[in-house]
């Protein structure tokens, strides 16, 4: 049996609703299922409001231009994250600042950040790793302290608490995705959430390419025309209309996610006493059970489970190569202080195939990576 590590499935209505789309006679963006998703989205997180974008880079790119991120400005976030993170800052002329990571979570440390801050610091872009959101009370309360902004990279965690608020509530803007191995999908997709209603409008003109037809289209301006900064960030209806169909199954989702997760969870505990560190959810968090990850005692002890369970068919990868070591990150990229956790986890860490309706892949899945611990340990 084959068990790949993502297997994008549908959950409900998505193709009715791409045949709506197409007989309501609007593939561009911003059409019924778009505000249909924008809406239930702001429900479900809190926002003042949410603009669909094709990626959650889009929402990371639209956040750096929002918060008017300027030449040699810095941004403080996690080295062990993912690429678009620090591209959008980088884009606009700025310097992602890398500190090190929490070893329970694998997100940033909060203790290590006021360190990093500078004249020169305008934002921190935390990430909620694994769907497990970072010490946002921490890291708003110094923002606040440092006249910052908090942008969140909510990438993996939609659903997602902090002592009983969502994720993605807490920063002045939040991006979310729904690529194709996130929980909720649309093949590639995103979403950014404003929390900070001063935002709102020019997020809606830095989406639509820099012009104000957003204004026009509800009247406010009688032609629309180029005002500012820009690019095209919107998705077009049939991404919306996918969407859609996987949200109104939301809650269904994650069950399904949850109960595979507690499967590998309950099935792993017996390694905890010979080294293998499972998933920590510190007590104020919920998660959305986005993906499941253990921790090896080495690197080698690793990288003998990944080719085993390969010749069981079983596909289970690692991420991420941190920022700080790959070679744009040299480049583009400064660290501050000790990145030892970063660097000695993300050798470590393997994530196991977690995806909808499972079955027997995950009896499977589970059957083979308990073998091989017991005897590779
Ligand atoms: C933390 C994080 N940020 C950003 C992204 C980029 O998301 P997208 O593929 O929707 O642009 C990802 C994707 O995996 C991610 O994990």
């Amino acid at each position: 049996m084959k068990v790949p590590f993502n297997r994008p499935a549908l959950a409900g209505k998505e193709l009715d609703f791409i045949r709506e789309a197409v007989s309501l006679g609007q593939l561009a963006g911003d059409g019924k299922f778009t505000e249909r998703c924008q809406a239930s989205l702001a429900a479900k997180i809190g926002s003042e409001a949410v603009l669909l974008t094709h990626s959650c880079t889009a929402a990371l790119e639209m956040a750096a231009i929002l918060i008017d991120l300027q030449h040699g400005d810095e941004v403080i976030m996690p080295s062990y994250t993912f690429v678009s993170t620090a591209n959008a800052v980088v884009l606009r002329g700025g310097v992602p600042v890398f500190v090190d990571i929490r070893p329970d979570t694998m997100n940033i440390d909060e203790n290590l950040i006021e360190a990093a801050i500078t004249s020169r610091t305008k934002a921190i872009f935390p990430i909620h790793y694994a769907g497990v959101t970072a010490e946002m009370d921490r890291i708003s309360e110094i923002a606040r302290r440092h006249n910052l902004y908090v942008v969140e990279d909510a990438a993996q965690a939609l659903g997602s608490t902090y002592k009983g608020k969502a994720a993605g509530s807490f920063g002045h803007l939040a991006a979310f995705s729904f690529h194709e191995t996130k929980n909720i999908i649309s093949g590639e997709g995103g979403a950014l959430a404003i929390n900070d209603a001063a935002l709102i409008e020019r997020a809606e003109i830095i989406r639509e390419k820099g012009t104000n037809r957003k204004r026009f289209f509800r009247g406010q301006v009688d032609k629309y025309t180029w005002v500012d900064v820009g690019s095209s960030f919107l998705p077009g209806e049939l991404i919306a209309a996918f969407l859609y169909g996987q949200l109104e199954k939301l809650d269904e989702i994650q069950n399904d996610r949850m109960t595979s997760w507690s499967r590998y969870h309950d099935a792993l505990e017996i390694f905890h006493n010979r080294g293998v560190q499972r998933p920590s959810i510190p007590p104020k968090s919920t998660h959305n059970a986005h993906l499941y990850h253990i921790i090896l005692p080495t690197l080698e002890l690793r990288q003998a489970l990944i080719s085993r369970l390969k010749m069981d068919g079983i596909n289970a990868p690692f991420h991420y190569v941190p920022l700080h070591s790959a070679p744009a990150g040299r480049q583009f990229a400064r660290t501050s202080g000790e990145l030892s956790n970063t660097e000695q986890l993300s050798q470590r860490l393997l994530r196991l195939p977690l995806f909808p309706q499972m079955g027997a892949q995950l009896d499977h899945a589970i059957e083979r990576v308990t073998y091989h611990l017991d005897q590779l340990l």
